[in-house]
């Protein structure tokens, strides 16, 4: 964040109000761990007509989220409007929040609703926000659901569902191998897949406590869990013959990219598909011509806001309705993650150390982080 622009803005806000609502910023793009920075901003208005007022419970910092803030995202935030003069950006794409107020003419949701946005990239790192009421959706049934469930069901779960069921016309007892099996979107696939009644292959990374994640996975549902190293062995195809009773595998998930990919794929089966979802290794994707010509593979990319966008407001409820009812019936389970608060009494400077921290001491990924920020008011 800029010093000049910080020094203006903490005068103009910070002495002259009492501290209220904070959001997590930046103003360029960048390694987050260096642009991001924590905001106070003065207490919200009563809403004017259609719009309502929400406080965020919970918002993850998803991969793409970083991507955003770096700049290299094709979704694009649009800066803050009405509070300062220079583009300010709020990051955070998902979120949960409840109304606190609503504006004259606002029938679709009541205080206290659990409510997720629909507009993408619409800053969920803050703490309270005024938004217009046709930008929000109401989570139903929220009884019996969870902060972190609420918080994290707009982008993982309906990405694994929707790559599951729009790709390939599977049948219980089919085989689905995918890559990337601990990220959030993998243990949705395995859980999904596994209450469809479909039999996943799974492959991880290697690291000290393999045995115990392999043990986390195969609680979540998933048959058989392996590293990238087992892709190595020049009998592991027959293995995978074995394990599958010599049953044709017809979808693979890919979170990954890069040469892992390619051998992983090498595992399908005749007309099989590869859904692309994620690129976490930065590593291009390329195949042998022969998986084309003599195996028919079809190869895809899948990208959940796109499905948004095309598809109506009540295939977006239906959808959500869908992993509610999983998660009620205990089928999907909270991604394994980590809470950060920030808490309200701390200055403005020792927040933004905080969520620096949190990017600069990330090595993996694979426990997804969800931010509290509290509020005073
Ligand atoms: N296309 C879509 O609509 C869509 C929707 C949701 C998510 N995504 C993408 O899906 C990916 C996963 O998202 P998420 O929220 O599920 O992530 P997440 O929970 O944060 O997990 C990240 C995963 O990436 C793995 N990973 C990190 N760096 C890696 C590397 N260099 N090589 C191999 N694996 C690596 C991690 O494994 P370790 O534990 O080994 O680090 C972990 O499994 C991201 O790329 C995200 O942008 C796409």
């Amino acid at each position: 964040m800029n010093a000049v622009f910080r020094a203006r803005w903490t005068r103009s806000f910070s002495t002259s109000r009492s501290r209220s609502n904070r959001a997590v910023v930046y103003t360029q793009n960048g390694n987050p761990a260096e642009v991001l920075s924590a905001m106070t901003f003065p207490k919200l208005d009563p809403p004017r007509p259609s719009t309502v007022n929400v406080k965020f419970l919970l918002s993850p910092i998803n991969p793409a989220d970083i991507n955003v803030v770096e700049g290299v995202y094709p979704a694009k935030p649009q800066p803050v409007q009405g509070i300062w003069s220079e583009d300010v950006y709020i990051g955070g794409n998902e979120g949960l929040a409840i109304v606190t107020a609503i504006g004259e003419g606002v029938d679709s949701v009541k205080p206290r609703d659990w409510v997720i946005l629909t507009k993408a990239q619409a800053g969920t790192w803050t703490a309270v926000k005024n938004i217009s009421a046709e930008e929000i959706v109401k989570i139903p049934n929220p009884e019996g659901l969870s902060e972190v469930h609420g918080a994290t069901m707009t982008v993982n779960p309906p990405t694994a569902y929707n790559m599951l069921n729009e790709f390939v016309g599977l049948k219980p007892g089919d085989w689905v191998i995918q890559n990337g099996a601990n990220s959030a979107v993998g243990q949705a696939a395995i859980q999904i897949a596994a209450a469809q009644g479909l039999k996943t292959i799974n492959f991880v990374r290697n690291r000290d406590d393999i045995v115990d994640l392999v043990q986390r996975l195969e609680a979540l549902g998933a048959n058989k869990v392996f590293t990238y190293d087992d892709l190595k062995d020049r009998e592991f195809r027959k293995k995978i013959s074995i394990l599958t009773g010599n049953m044709e595998i017809r979808l693979g998930l890919n979170c990954v990219g890069g040469p892992e990919t390619t051998q992983m794929t090498k595992l399908l089966g005749n007309d099989a598909h590869l859904v692309s979802y994620g690129a976490m290794s930065k590593q291009p994707l390329s195949f042998p011509t022969s998986l084309f010509i003599f195996k028919n593979l079809t190869a895809h990319g899948f990208w959940q806001h796109g499905w948004y966008q095309r598809r109506s407001h009540l295939d977006r409820e239906n959808l959500m309705r869908k992993l509610v009812d999983l998660t009620l019936q205990g089928k999907l389970k909270e991604p394994e993650h980590e809470i950060v608060t920030v808490p309200a009494y701390e200055s403005d400077e020792e927040a933004t150390m905080r969520i620096r921290n949190i990017f600069k001491t990330a090595q993996s990924y694979g426990k997804k982080i969800l931010l509290k920020l509290e509020c005073s008011s």
